[in-house]
């Protein structure tokens, strides 16, 4: 049986005392969540503060990239040295917004998930077509190239301490969430693929749905048998509003 999670990736969103806030929010009302882990992914600069409040609570820090490289003259970056040094387990690797506005690539997503492991931080994969290729019916052939580049680059095992989240790119930030049977399909899809490489693994690992996820729609979504989860932006900045999806988690 697989745990469920919910993650919640405050993208670049809330000034200092909002987040520190929103994380106290968070840390006194876990306890009534019963079954989902929760973890939080502040930006980078808000974490020493997250660190302090949420140390000792059922709530998991973690960050919203990492840089593929260890340490030097890499202006801007912060290595998942850094992070684990915040007491961060996770981190989440390939959002859409940083293949789409970044210019990751498949190749440095992989490296960047290789580093995550190797500072032993547990990387959240986004993987997720583009509504263009939705419509031209490639769904299947984008995350298939997504998560190949992954498991070509760190071998199927790398996925054992790992988290998939399957976000279509244009349920992110839309309020068009994709239907509940639109997401198992694809969830289904993953874990088929992965399990003809490897069957436990594949049964073992967590792929949770992200895109406009709310409370209202979060219980319909989490019922499916291979959605073990969310990824929440928006919905995740207000506390009662992320305690409900963890409920439904
Ligand atoms: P929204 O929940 O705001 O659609 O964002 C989803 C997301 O990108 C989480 O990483």
């Amino acid at each position: 049986m697989r745990r469920p999670m919910v993650a919640g990736n405050w993208k670049m969103n809330l000034g200092r005392s909002e987040a520190s806030a929103l994380a106290q929010g968070l840390v006194d009302g876990v306890d009534d969540v019963n079954n989902a882990e929760v973890l939080i992914c502040p930006p980078y600069v808000h974490i020493a503060d997250a660190e302090a409040i949420v140390s000792g609570s059922a709530v998991q820090l973690g960050a919203q990239n990492l840089s593929d490289q260890d340490a030097g003259a890499f202006t801007g970056e912060i290595s998942g040295a850094m992070l684990k040094d915040y007491s961060c387990t996770h981190v989440i690797v390939g959002h859409s917004e940083r293949r789409a506005l970044y210019g990751e690539t498949d190749e440095l997503v992989a490296k960047k998930f290789a580093k995550a492991q190797e500072h032993g931080l547990i990387p959240v994969l986004c993987v997720g077509e583009l509504l263009e290729e939705r419509e031209a019916g490639n769904t299947e052939s984008v995350v298939a190239r997504q998560l190949d580049a992954v498991i070509q680059a760190n071998g199927i095992a790398a996925l054992e301490n790992a988290i998939v989240a399957y976000e279509p790119v244009w349920a992110i930030g839309t309020g068009k969430t994709a239907s509940p049977e639109q997401a198992q399909e694809v969830h289904a899809f993953i874990r088929n693929k992965l399990a003809d490489m490897d069957s436990g693994i594949a049964e073992g690992l967590r792929i949770l749905y992200g895109g406009s996820v709310k409370s209202s729609n979060a219980e319909e979504l989490f019922s499916r048998a291979d959605i073990d989860g969310g990824l929440i932006g928006g919905a995740s900045l207000d506390a009662a509003e992320f305690l409900a999806i963890c409920r439904a988690a």
